[in-house]
Order: structure tokens, then C-alpha cells, then sequence
């Protein structure tokens, strides 16, 4: 059996012969060098290439583009279809969620929120398919939030009005527009939801931290162009099952972004809103790897900082991080960075090579071809951002000993569930199911303490597993893999990524992740949500189950 990643090393020299056909023109591939047995990665804004950061980071104001608005009243929210300069000089088309308030125009919002408040927002559909916008971390009664089967066609109104129950942290939101979540979600439909609480501004103050200053959303992603530098989205069959992967990686929709720091300490909300991208996130100056501080996950603080070297982050988890720019002396560089892993994409014998359906018949050039059209595959060391440090006081943060107060979901007597991830017919299953709009998977009693067993074959690949409508808590990993064992500091198999209140974690190749859920709610009635792959090729290919929690 040939491991994809095998495969990579033959689609490498096939990307080096195709690198200087017409779709790379536009970038000026140098097919000589590529030829003469340079980097087959070699392009512009190739990510590897340390030299290519220098684009300015995009940081969110006071409007525009993703602006931070102070939700202050109800918001009408338009999907529209746009353009948006990606690539420098270049107009990509792109979809906007646009709103204004006092006045003031804004795209794709960073919408802020105190902890407790009312949210009232109409979502019009301006596009020419249809779409919805989900909560990613909510806890909102079903009707809210967004669930594939509220996804309105073009022209159509949906009204949001619910009250944020979470506490502060870094959420977000997105299409979950019934199949066409992972395309829609590419092309731009998706930004930050944070809400703010006490412990929060204690955390900004002690840290003297200022939201678009020294405390920065950042959303990860990566993405593929077209040789008019628009952004593409042509999944083959295979990754189609696979995920979607890019090879230019834009941190606030900026390609290669470099940024200016001070040596003082920074927040860096980190999303990763790539489609189906794993990154293994530090902060590398020259070849070491700095020390840096979570402080958040998925569901705001955790209980104290915890510092470490090195993090995972799936598609739709977060990671609220301190970073000391302190550590490295003006005129140097720091490079948030992905370090090489193992991607594990074993796959298992029906995807091997001449055993991967639809694929008999052809050539193993045709095969190459069909695999993945990224330069950039899965698990392969790459750049993220530049900080560039500059002059400055040197101020050297005090942390708290203490953040937020994480009350263990009490398990006694819980009920123990069994979910299992499974692949068959080119697609990966949850308990057996794909994805029914009608259909139930099983009920849960409103009120109870579940916990999950969450259990990927060792032959598959990795999957951000994900809630809607409740957060979890990672009570223990089971049978992980090297790479993650060697991160399993904080007890029971679990690693910094798993710490404080979760909504996405992720299963591992041979793994079992328990997670405890406490199904409480205050809605009136049975609320019907989905647990999905936050890989949204997996979740529009069905790799999702409506569970309904029965009042
Ligand atoms: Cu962020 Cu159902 O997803
Ligand atoms: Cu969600
Ligand atoms: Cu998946």
C-alpha cells in the first residue's frame, strides 16, 4: 500500500514539470530552476521560502473589512458576491457578509459581544445559491443555529435572535449552507464572533493588551489561485475525500504578511478557518522554537496559563496564545510557523493505488494528477507569519497565576456513547451514517451528562470533530500517536489544545478521544443540531448526523 504521502513524492516531480505551464505563467515560475533540480515548491509566495513574508498584515479596525463592530443593535446581514484584492494587485471574486452600523460600512464583521447579551441579527441572501450563517460555538436554541436545514435559497431572509449564553471567548461564524458549506467558506464567508466577559477584560488589562493593537484576531488560512491570481476551488475526486488544501497561506486574508513588533508580549487569537489544513503552530526564530503561552481554546480562557512550545490547530478550533516578541532582539525575525508531522493519511487499502474506486484504468501519471493539485501537502514544514521585531521598551508581562475557573462537567453516572469514525465508498461515515437531512442518528435526554467515545480506525486520517449547539470537555485520549503523545502533558493523553471548554477537537488516526457533554438547555421543546468534521469537504460529503436532544 502506497501512503499518499509516498504518493507526494512522485506528484512533486510532476508539479515540477507542470510548474512552468501557462496556469503558473502569471508567477513567473522559473521552470529552469525548477528543472535543474531547485525547490519543486518554488513560486511566489511559496510559504517555505522565509524571504517571500512581506506583505503587511491586514489588522482589523474600526470598519471596512473585518472590521470589529460593537454589536450595539440589531445587524442586517447581507451574503453578497464581491471582489476582494487577495493577492497583491490581483481582484479575486470573493463572498461578503456585509452590514453597517452608525453609519459605518462593514465586511465580513468581527463581531463583538458582552457575554449575556441579545444578538438580533436578518441574514438576506444576495448570492445566486443558496446559504445560511451558523455560530460556530454557540449555544443557541436549534432554530438559530444555522443547521444545513435552515440554509435559505437566493433572496431569502432569515432572522436571528437569541441571547449569548457563552462565555467570553474567541468563536466565530460561518456559512453551513446545506453542501456547499466548504465552497462558500473558501471564497470568504466566514469571520470572528468574540464575546467579552470579566475574566476577559482582566486578562486585557493585567496584560495591557488592545484588541487590534497588541491583541490580534488572526485567522489561518491557505489557499490555491488561478494564474489571474483568483482565488480556485476544484476538488478532484480524491480530494473531495481528502479535504481541500492550498499552497498560499493568507493570515487575515493577507498572503506571506509580516507584521511589526514591539518587545513586549501580544494575544493572537488563532483561528484556523482553512477548509481541511492541519497546522503543528510555533514560533520559530532561526531554527528554535520559542516558548508561548495559551491562555484559550475553543471556549474562552482556561484555568492558567500553560506554556509550551508547539500546538496542533484543526480546521475550525481556536487557540488564544501570549507571545513574548520580547525573546528576540530588534531587527530580528520570528516566524509563526507549521512544523513537519505526520500527516497520517494511511487511508486504508480501498484508497491504495489501484484500489481506489474510479481511479482503475488509469495511468499513474493521470493518478498523480488527480490527487492534489496543492504544493503544499499536509504535514510539510511551511511559514505563517512574520513578526518582525523592532525598537521599543522592553516590557516584560506579568502573567496571572489564575485565568478563568473551568468547573469539571460532573461524568458520575453519565452516559457512555459510542461514536465511531469509519470510511466506505469514497466517504467517511460517522456511526455508520452520511449525512440525512431527515434522519436522526440517536436522541440524547436534555439535562444529561454524556460522554463520547470518539473513535478514528488507525487506517483513515485525522478529524476535527465538532458540536453545534453545546461545548465539550476533553476528558482523555486514548491509544494517540507519537507525535501527539509526545505533547500529552496535562494529564489522561491530553495536550494544551485540549484544555478549558472545547467545540472542535481532534481524533487522531487510532485513536479514542472521550469528551464529556452536559446536554442542559433552557429551550422549550426538542432541539435537533449536528456533530460533524470540521474538514468541510468531509462535512458537505456527508461526514456529519443530526442528534436531537429530547425535552
Ligand atoms: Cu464551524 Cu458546523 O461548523
Ligand atoms: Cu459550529
Ligand atoms: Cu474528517
Amino acid at each position: 500500500m502506497l501512503k499518499r504521502r509516498q504518493l507526494f513524492q512522485f506528484a512533486g516531480v510532476a508539479a515540477v514539470a507542470a510548474a512552468g505551464g501557462a496556469a503558473w505563467m502569471y508567477y513567473g515560475s522559473p521552470r529552469s530552476e525548477a528543472l535543474a533540480g531547485g525547490p519543486f515548491r518554488h513560486y511566489p509566495f511559496d510559504p517555505v521560502a522565509a524571504d517571500n513574508f512581506q506583505q503587511k498584515l491586514f489588522i482589523p479596525v474600526g470598519s471596512g473589512p473585518f472590521g470589529v463592530l460593537d454589536v450595539a443593535g440589531p445587524l442586517k446581514i447581507r451574503a453578497t458576491a464581491a471582489s476582494f484584492p487577495l493577492l497583491p494587485g490581483r481582484e479575486s471574486p470573493f463572498l461578503l457578509y456585509q452590514t453597517e452600523q452608525a453609519g459605518k460600512a462593514y465586511q465580513n464583521p468581527i463581531l463583538r459581544i458582552e457575554s449575556g447579551a441579545r444578538f438580533t441579527a436578518s441574514l438576506d441572501n444576495a448570492l445566486q445559491e443558496p446559504t445560511i450563517i451558523h455560530w460556530h460555538g454557540l449555544h443557541t436554541p436549534a432554530a438559530m443555529d444555522g443547521h444545513p436545514a435552515s440554509t435559505i435559497g437566493p433572496g431569502g431572509r432569515y432572522a436571528y435572535d437569541f441571547k449569548v449564553n457563552n462565555r467570553g471567548g474567541t468563536y466565530w461564524y460561518h456559512t453551513h449552507a446545506h453542501e456547499l458549506t466548504a465552497e462558500q467558506a473558501y471564497h470568504g464567508l466566514a469571520s470572528f464572533f468574540l464575546v467579552d466577559d470579566d475574566d476577559q477584560r482582566r486578562v486585557s488589562k493585567a496584560l495591557d493588551l488592545q484588541l487590534g493593537v497588541t491583541d490580534l484576531p488572526l485567522v489561518i488560512q491557505d489557499k490555491q489561485f488561478d494564474a489571474q491570481g483568483k482565488l480556485l476551488y476544484k476538488p478532484g475526486a480524491h480530494e473531495a475525500m481528502m479535504g481541500w488544501l492550498g499552497d498560499i497561506m493568507l493570515a487575515n486574508l493577507t498572503p506571506n504578511a509580516v507584521q511589526a513588533v514591539t518587545p513586549r508580549t501580544y494575544r493572537l487569537r488563532l483561528l484556523n478557518g482553512s477548509n481541511a489544513r492541519i497546522y503543528r503552530l510555533a514560533f520559530v526564530r532561526g531554527n528554535k522554537a520559542l516558548d508561548f503561552t495559551v491562555i484559550g481554546t475553543d471556549g474562552g480562557l482556561i484555568e492558567r496559563p500553560e506554556t509550551v512550545s508547539e500546538a496542533f490547530l484543526a480546521p475550525g478550533e481556536r487557540l488564544d496564545v501570549l507571545f513574548d516578541a520580547g525573546q528576540a532582539r530588534p531587527g530580528e525575525d520570528i516566524f509563526l510557523r507549521s512544523l513537519t508531522f505526520d500527516a497520517m493519511e494511511n487511508e486504508g487499502p480501498a484508497a491504495g493505488p489501484g484500489g481506489m474506486p474510479g481511479m482503475s484504468g488509469m495511468g499513474m501519471g493521470q493518478m498523480m494528477a488527480s490527487m492534489s493539485s496543492s504544493r503544499l501537502p499536509l504535514g510539510l514544514e511551511f511559514n505563517i507569519l512574520k513578526l518582525s521585531v523592532t525598537a521599543g521598551e522592553r516590557v516584560v508581562a506579568k502573567l496571572p497565576a489564575t485565568l478563568s475557573q473551568v468547573k469539571p462537567i460532573p461524568t458520575e453516572g453519565a452516559t457512555q456513547r459510542k461514536i465511531e469514525l469509519s470510511m466506505g465508498q469514497m466517504r467517511f461515515l460517522i456511526n455508520g451514517y452520511t449525512f440525512r437531512m431527515d434522519e436522526i442518528a440517536f436522541d440524547v435526554k436534555r439535562g444529561a451528562v454524556e460522554i463520547w467515545s470518539i473513535s478514528n480506525p488507525a487506517l483513515g486520517m485525522p478529524h476535527p470533530m465538532h458540536i453545534h449547539g453545546f461545548s465539550f470537555q476533553v476528558l482523555e485520549r486514548i491509544g494517540s500517536p507519537p507525535q501527539i503523545a509526545a505533547m500529552a502533558r496535562f494529564g489522561q493523553g491530553r495536550t494544551v489544545s485540549d484544555l478549558g471548554w472545547k467545540d472542535t477537537v481532534l481524533v487522531w488516526p487510532g485513536e479514542t478521544v472521550r469528551v464529556a457533554i452536559d446536554f442542559a438547555h433552557d429551550y422549550p421543546g426538542d432541539q435537533t443540531y449536528v456533530f460533524h468534521c470540521h474538514n468541510l469537504e468531509h462535512e458537505d460529503g456527508g461526514m456529519m448526523i443530526n442528534f436531537r436532544v429530547k425535552a
